[in-house]
């Protein structure tokens, strides 16, 4: 590893931090996280995450993503932000590198936390939480949607909101492969900022929903909302 730009990094995330840790509440208790379905880690911390598509498989990677989004919000959202997105109180994570080094350095602060001047910024989440959970939070942290992105696509993505809405009510026009394909388009425009190669984006997850059904034109439709609500 590269230990100066590991330092860089340390610098960058102690001044992204600094400003605002005086408000951080680091003293709500943990929130255990059920790991029912992932690979299990064993006892030696892994250096890599486990959970991506080309490690664990597909099945593998919905799964950490899923578990992952319930362990997040139930720890690092109070201060990590909503989606990950920072509201300021702690470092913006969505930005740490989908990679090997980024691995190393989100694994080292889940593990040990931070401390300054005897203060805990951040708890200690490693024997907490275990391994297991600490990838699966960081397989949905590194496949956030780009805000930005999803917002350009808004108008599109409120328009096929609808069209599923309807289509939840009477499908007789409506052709499932010809959705799913736009649905997957817009997905295709929508990237991950930690370079990971798929975005869980709404468009993403409506896409993934459909199968023909009126059950899941709706279920599509309620999807998309949720994302359209979220958006700035
Ligand atoms: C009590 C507030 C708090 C909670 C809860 C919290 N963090 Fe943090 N986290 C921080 C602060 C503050 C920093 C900045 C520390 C520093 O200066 O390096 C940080 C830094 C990090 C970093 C390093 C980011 C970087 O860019 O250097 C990672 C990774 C991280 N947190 C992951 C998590 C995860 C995962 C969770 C939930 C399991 C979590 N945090 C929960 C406050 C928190």
């Amino acid at each position: 590893m590269a230990h100066h730009a590991f330092k860089a990094v340390l610098a960058a995330g102690l001044l992204a931090g600094a400003a605002t840790l005086a408000h951080a509440h680091g003293d709500v208790a943990p929130q255990a996280v059920d790991t029912a379905g992932l690979p299990e880690t064993g006892e030696e911390w892994l250096i890599e995450n486990p959970c991506r598509a080309d490690k664990g498989g597909e099945a593998v990677w919905l799964k950490a993503v899923e578990i992952g989004a319930s362990g997040y919000n139930q720890n690092c959202t109070r201060c990590h932000g909503l989606e990950v997105v920072s509201g300021g109180l702690a470092p913006d994570l969505r930005m740490l590198e989908a990679g090997e080094y980024g691995d190393e350095w989100y694994m080292e602060r889940y593990i040990n936390g931070y401390t300054q001047n005897g203060v805990t910024k951040m708890p200690a989440f490693g024997d907490l939480l275990g391994q297991d959970a600490g990838w699966a939070i960081r397989t949905y942290i590194e496949t956030r949607p780009d805000t930005d992105q999803m917002e350009e696509l808004s108008a599109e993505l409120k328009e096929m909101r609808d069209r599923l809405a309807a289509y939840a009510e009477d499908d007789a026009d409506a052709d499932a492969d010809a959705i799913r394909d736009t649905l997957s388009e817009m997905a295709a425009g929508i990237d991950t900022m930690s370079g990971a190669p798929v975005a869980d984006s709404v468009a993403f997850r409506a896409a993934n929903l459909i199968d023909g059904s009126p059950e899941a034109y709706k279920a599509a439709a309620e999807t998309l909302t949720i994302g359209l609500s979220a958006a700035r």
